[in-house]
Formats: structure tokens, sequence, C-alpha cells
């Protein structure tokens, strides 16, 4: 840990399908990122006070008519830049050298010469390494002062140096884990070349956060809604250190929670958190408001809006006793601002609207905070240790919001919630007991709509439900993968729900890979 101030990162997204990954790199060499729209405007990049610039890879080629350009700042600024792939070819081109169309796309894996044992972004790596290439783009003519410091069989410049302005060039891709000394590359380039300290560690974050809550909400009480999972706690715990006793956690049952899970996680939370978790029984209204509602994102609406409901009338009860309850702690994290990011600037379509981000009703009468916006889920959990917060709450899986609603296809009757109940916990039951709850990031069973499915049952036909169970492997929930469970494991836990939860005839698992399936059926 170190009592330096923060030092940053300014990377410029020219769309490649990599760039959160090179967030994410930079992070984990202890250097805090923030990644832009390579056209958002530059007061915002600037008011980061970068020490540096990434410019990430992309579609487009650089002499297409149209394509990004490498706005006028990043040269400016005398700082050192650092081009990926699409970013490399663009400062080429920007500094006057020429890139033209290869004869041949070059995709996947290659073997990187190192041409200069002494440019520091290869410092301490072997003098061949296995990289990752992705581009239809070749470097014709270096700019004035760069010279080629490493190629590819395919590629006579796959990376290039110019010491003396601090500007350096990948023509491979050093985040992605096809290239596994990428995150070697990125740590020369940010403690060699830009001469950056480790600043970014879950303490530092912790002493920014905390200060940074206090300066922003003075002496009003913030209302922090927990739900169970690591993200809440950990926004509870810092809350409660900026604020001290100004900090109100509510709990809301809202009747789309899995079996016991509220008289669990009450137990749990009260345990770790500074304030006393207040329980509010909001099932019936919840459920009142969805009835007869089939469309996702409807329910991701009502419910969005009825937790704001709720959370306003327990401000309001509370207020008798407590004035200027007036926040409303949200954790929103990294990967949500980023996608929202693009998208309000026509980038990345919306797949779905998780409903933390945009079922809020506008009319609500809180400010918001969010605490965490700057953070990956592994970031959370590694704040979440610092803070003192258990193994198992720290690697619960996540639960969506929304709840069980949006893992039943149709309404989400009382009488469906309670089937999904009892097979969810029979799945997750199982998935303990043999050991694999802590190998998946993930795991749920989903009700399919009403269509009946036939069986038989003893002599006589049945009609019944269709339950799947999906479990998937991903560290980021950007991409995921089926988790491969054993047979025995899945024989097991399908006999036991054919056996308990009468309603059911069928049971199929999910192996679907994200994308282009999503993790949730909704
Ligand atoms: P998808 O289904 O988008 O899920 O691949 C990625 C992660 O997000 C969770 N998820 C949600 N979380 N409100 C939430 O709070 C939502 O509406 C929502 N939808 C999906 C999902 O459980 C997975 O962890």
């Amino acid at each position: 840990m170190t009592d330096q101030p923060r030092e940053a990162i300014a990377i410029l997204d020219f769309g490649s399908q990599y760039s959160q990954l090179i967030a994410r790199r930079v992070r984990e060499a202890h250097v805090y990122c923030e990644m832009f729209r390579w056209d958002a405007p530059p007061d915002r990049v600037l008011a980061l006070e970068p020490r540096g610039f990434i410019l990430s890879g992309g579609p487009a080629s650089v002499y297409d008519p149209g394509a990004p350009t490498l706005p006028a700042y990043v040269l400016g600024s005398g700082l050192p830049v650092l081009g990926i792939c699409y970013g490399m070819q663009l400062l080429i081109h920007t500094l006057d050298g020429r890139v033209a169309p290869a004869r041949e796309r070059e995709y996947g894996p290659a073997q990187a010469e190192v041409l200069d044992p002494d440019c520091p972004l290869f410092a301490g790596l072997p003098p061949a390494l296995d990289v990752w290439m992705s581009h239809g783009d070749r470097v014709e003519a270096l700019p004035p002062g760069f010279a080629a410091v490493a190629r590819t069989a395919d590629a006579p410049v796959a990376a290039i140096a110019d010491v003396s302005r601090g500007l350096y060039g990948l023509q491979f891709h050093p985040e992605v884990t096809h290239t596994p000394r990428g995150p070697d590359i990125l740590a020369n380039w940010l403690h060699r070349v830009c001469g950056l300290h480790d600043t970014w560690t879950p303490g530092s974050f912790v002493r920014e956060a905390v200060a940074r809550i206090r300066a922003h909400v003075g002496e009003a009480h913030v209302l922090c809604a927990v739900s169970g999972g690591v993200d809440s706690a950990v926004m509870a715990l810092l809350v409660g250190q900026a604020v001290g006793d100004r900090l109100v956690c509510v709990f809301v049952d809202h009747g789309l929670l899995r079996r016991d899970e509220a008289q669990q996680v009450l137990a749990v939370l009260n345990r770790h958190l500074p304030a006393e978790v207040m329980a509010v029984d909001a099932r019936e209204r919840f459920l009142t408001a969805l009835a007869g509602v089939e469309d996702p994102e409807a329910k991701r609406r009502i419910i969005g809006e009825t937790f704001v409901r709720v959370f306003e009338e327990e401000a309001r009860r509370l207020r008798t006793a407590d004035a200027h309850l007036a926040f409303l702690a949200q954790g929103t994290l990294y990967p949500d601002v980023i996608e929202s990011d693009a998208t309000e600037r026509g980038g990345a379509a919306v797949i779905k609207h998780h409903h933390n981000v945009s079922g809020l009703p506008p009319d609500m009468s809180f400010k918001l905070i969010e605490p965490l916006r700057s953070l990956f889920k592994d970031e959370v959990r590694q704040v979440g240790r610092v803070l003192g917060l258990p193994h198992k709450l720290l690697w619960r899986h996540p639960f969506p919001g929304p709840g069980l609603a949006i893992r039943i296809l149709g309404e989400s009757t009382w009488e469906r919630l309670e089937t999904l109940r009892k097979t969810d916990a029979i799945f997750l039951q199982e998935l303990e007991e043999a050991g694999w709850y802590s190998r998946v990031a993930q795991a749920f069973a989903v009700l399919l709509p009403e269509a009946r499915s036939t069986g038989v049952a003893g002599d006589a036909h049945k009609f019944g439900q269709t339950i799947v169970l999906r479990a998937v492997e991903t560290d980021d929930f950007m991409t995921a993968s089926p988790a491969l469970l054993p047979y025995e494991l899945l024989t097991r836990v399908s006999s036991r729900i054919l056996n308990e939860v009468t309603d059911i005839t069928r049971v199929v698992y999910d192996l679907s890979t994200k994308p282009p399936a999503t993790i949730e059926w909704l």
C-alpha cells in the first residue's frame, strides 16, 4: 500500500471488443484508469489528470473516410502514449507514416521477435513472445523518430517505439489472455515509461471513496438498499465509514427471493454492517404490481419503480425522527458505466436494462450516490476483503435485483415462485455438497412458461412444467460459458427435483455460451 496520491491513465476507446480488458489489465497493474470514447469532450478526459494515454484497437481502417481520428490534445499533452492495434496505426498515420491494407488479414496466435532488447516495453521479457494478432492493415513506413522494436513472421512491424517522445505502439493485443506476457508489457509501459507507482489498491480506494462520500452528502442521511450481495454490503460499509450513524440500511423482501433468503441475509448483514438493517415486507405489494405481467422489461421497470416507492415511504417514515434523509446509494459498477456511455453515443446496443440502472423513476425524491461506479466486480470483492467481509459473502453468486421474476417465463404468481424456490434450493444445495458452488460464477433454475410437458406418474399420464438448470463460468459476466457439471451431479439434481417438486415433469440443462445467449433467460 502507498500514501502517494492516485495516478491515472486515460484509455481512448476506438471500438475494439477488447477495450474493457485493457482497463482491467491496467487496474491489475495497480494503476487507476478510466476509459472514454475517442471523441469524448477533451475537458472530460483531461479532468482525470491522466499521466499517459492508451489508444485501443478498433474495427475501422485509418484510411477509411470518416474513420476515428486522434484527438489533438493527446499528442499536444506531451504525455506518453501507447497505441494498440488500430491505436498504433492511428499514431503512425497521424505522425505521417504510412499504413496500408495487408494482403492477408493476420488473425490469431503469432510469435513476436523482440528486435530491441533495450526497449523498456520488453524489459525482463524473453526475446520471443507468444502474442495475439487481429488486424487487416500493415505498416509500410514509420514516422520520423520511430523504430520497429518487434516483428512477427507476417508483420515486420509488430511493435514500435519513439523512446525520446515516449510514444509506443503494439500491433498485437497485450490485453488478451492469448498474449501471456501482455500484462508485463503493459506494466512496463505504466511503470518504466510513464513512471507510475502502485497507487491503485483496495486500501487507497477505501480512503478516497470515504472522503468523497463524506464531502458529497454533507450532513444528510444516506439510505442504502442492501440485498445480501457483495456490492451492496461493500457500499453500506463504505457509506458507514463516511457518515457513521447517518447510514440507514434497508432490506426489501419483494417476494421474489430464494428460499429462506430474507432470514439468512438479515442474519449475515446484521453481523457485519455498522447499522441495524431494517427489513421491509413488501411481498404483497410487488406481486400485486406484477400480476398479469409477462414482458421481462415491464417486470424490471415495475420492480425498479416499486423499490423506489418503498424506499421513499421508508424515508418519509424515518424523517419524522431524522431530518434530511436524502441520498440513496446504488451499486452501479464500472462495466454498467462503460456500457451506458457507449450506448448514449450510439455505440453498443442495449441488450437489457438492468433494473438498478434504468428502472429508477425520473420523479424519485432521492439524490443518488454510486460509490462503486469506478470498480470492476473483482475489485469490489478485494475492497470487501479489506473491509473485513467474510469469504462466504464475498463469493456469494450474484442475484439480480428483480430476483426470481426474471427467472420465470410468463407471469410471476406466488404458486410458480414457490415451485421455482423449491427447485432452486435443491440445485444449490446439491452444488454446495458436491463442492461445485464455489467453482461456478452463478447457478440457478429457470421456470419455463406454463406450456405443459407430458410425463407419466405410475400408470397415469401426467402433465407438468419444465425447469432449466443453468450454471456458468465467467470472470466478468460479460462473456460466459456453461459449467461442465458432472453427469452424476446433474442426474442427482434432476431426480430430486422430479421426485420432490410435484409440478415438474422435465428438467433440462442449458449449454449456451454468452454471447449469443445472456446468462439470465430474460
Ligand atoms: P445477463 O443476463 O445480462 O447477466 O448475461 C449478467 C449478470 O447480470 C445479472 N442481471 C441483473 N442484475 N438486475 C440486476 O441487478 C437485472 O435486471 C439483471 N439482469 C441480469 C445476471 O444475474 C448476471 O449476473
